[in-house]
């Protein structure tokens, strides 16, 4: 079995596959990028909570959010650093979600936990799934909680920073209150087939065509 196959048939166990991050740089710069959009100067992510408190952690989470978001760059730059896995596991002619996500999990806030859910069952597709990298080390209460596909329990998946996570969101997931002394920061977004089924959030509306193959951009010519 070659090492796709083995990516392949591992994602379809249990409904996510880990990996290191090649571009170790790359991914050093994003992090740095997200640091530097921080209202209030931080060096460290994961000690967050020393500086901004749980009353305030919502708006600037959304603050971060809305800067990240306003680098167009950053989207593709996320994808990069999934490509391989995400061009195994979902193809290589994707649609990409528009808007990035940041998570921010500081310890004993209860404020910002996300209870456990399936997307798929508030409307999205099955089709899609998460490219989920943190930006600190993630691991036991500060970290995405899961239940694989060949398992009847939920997990806490340990993910240090320099790996990233692909799982499909038609598995239980979600956060609990972190009781760890660091704070997690991680970055999500969805990615699935350009051609797979649709759920509630659209093509234009909520994904966006990131590449196309020659004979498709021949196809879609010869039909408009
Ligand atoms: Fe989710």
């Amino acid at each position: 079995m070659n090492n796709e196959n083995k990516i392949e048939e591992e994602f379809i166990e249990k409904g996510f596959f880990q990996f290191v991050i090649e571009d170790r740089v790359s991914l050093d710069q994003l992090r740095q990028e997200v640091l530097s959009f921080s209202s209030d100067p931080i060096d460290n992510l994961s000690t967050i909570h020393q500086k901004i408190s749980t009353s305030d952690i919502n708006n600037y989470r959304m603050d971060m959010i809305r800067k990240i978001n306003a680098k167009e760059d950053l989207r593709e730059k996320y994808y990069q650093l999934g490509k391989t896995h995400l061009d195994i596991i979902v193809g290589n002619e994707l649609a990409i979600q528009k808007n990035i996500n940041l998570s921010i999990q500081m310890p004993g806030d209860e404020t910002s936990t996300m209870a456990l859910h399936r997307d798929c069952e508030a409307g999205n597709s099955p089709f899609e799934v998460v490219l989920w990298i943190p930006l600190t080390d993630s691991f036991a209460s500060n970290s995405i909680q899961m239940q694989a596909r060949n398992e009847g329990q939920l997990k806490a998946l340990t993910v240090p920073y320099g790996n990233g996570l692909v799982f499909s969101h038609s598995l239980l997931h979600g956060n609990l209150v972190n009781k760890e002394s660091k704070t997690r920061v991680s970055i999500n977004l969805r990615f699935k087939s350009l051609w797979a089924p649709y759920g509630n959030k659209g093509l234009g509306e909520s994904f966006l065509p990131l590449n196309m193959k020659a004979a498709t951009r021949i196809g879609i010519e010869y039909e408009s």
